[in-house]
């Protein structure tokens, strides 16, 4: 069934200026490796994630499932064993390159992140489901969760939260800790909440316009 679908009218110098903000508000996100301990509202969260669902994917599947973690004790869990994978990563079986291109990032198997973020949230991808007994196939399950995430990342930004990407090596451990069906992977892991006052990120510069976009007009 197809319906009519008319985007919201937006006058275009109105838009102009709405495109221009956004780019300066976008600006202004980082990724923070410290928290603060004030919480900010669940409600937040959980309407960042009701803008994460509305994302395109493929065929409409909607691979995707995001666990809001806010028990202390869930994030210690999480952070013994992150720390366990971190420790292999860094020190037991480095990938001397990959830990070399880390440096200017400053982190290290040490993720106190982890049990300071006043929420974390996992997203699960599937590469496909089950409608009673019929098995439902996924397309681009992991390029529609990772847009998902972005505007899941976007939607907390604009709301001032900031959030942490992370991405252990081998994050299986998440789905058995969450208790998530074995057909769900984990994608990725977001620390989410306020920078703590001592927060610092490192100076990083970012592609210019010219340099990512070419016009063919
Ligand atoms: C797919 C992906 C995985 C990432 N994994 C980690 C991670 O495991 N640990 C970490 O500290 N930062 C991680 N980051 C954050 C990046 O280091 C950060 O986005 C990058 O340095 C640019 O900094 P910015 O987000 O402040 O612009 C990840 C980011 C992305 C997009």
């Amino acid at each position: 069934m197809l319906q009519p679908y008319k985007t919201p009218n937006v006058e275009e110098l109105a838009a102009l200026s709405i495109s221009r903000d956004l780019s300066k508000v976008f600006t202004r996100r980082r990724t923070i490796r410290q928290f603060s301990p004030e919480k900010p509202n669940r409600e937040l969260i959980e309407n960042a994630v009701d803008v994460a669902r509305l994302s395109p994917s493929g065929a409409n599947r909607q691979p995707w499932t995001f666990a809001i973690i806010e028990s202390v004790e869930l994030k210690k869990e999480i952070r013994v064993l992150s720390e366990i994978e971190e420790k292999r990563f860094y020190i037991e079986k480095p990938n001397h390159k990959w830990v070399e291109d880390l440096k200017h990032l400053h982190t290290n198997c040490d993720k106190e992140f982890l049990t300071q973020a006043p929420y974390l949230i996992v997203i699960f991808y599937s590469h496909f489901s089950w409608k009673k007994s019929e098995k439902i196939t996924h397309y681009y399950a992991k390029e529609s969760a990772g847009i998902a995430t972005g505007m899941l990342i976007s939607a907390l930004h604009m709301c001032g939260l900031s959030t942490l990407t992370y991405t252990p090596k081998r994050m299986q451990f998440l789905s058995q800790l969450l208790d998530r069906p074995q057909e769900e992977r984990p994608f990725m892991l977001l620390g989410v909440g306020k920078p703590s006052s001592q927060a610092m990120v490192p100076t990083l510069a970012k592609k210019t316009l010219d340099q990512v976009m070419k016009i063919y007009s």
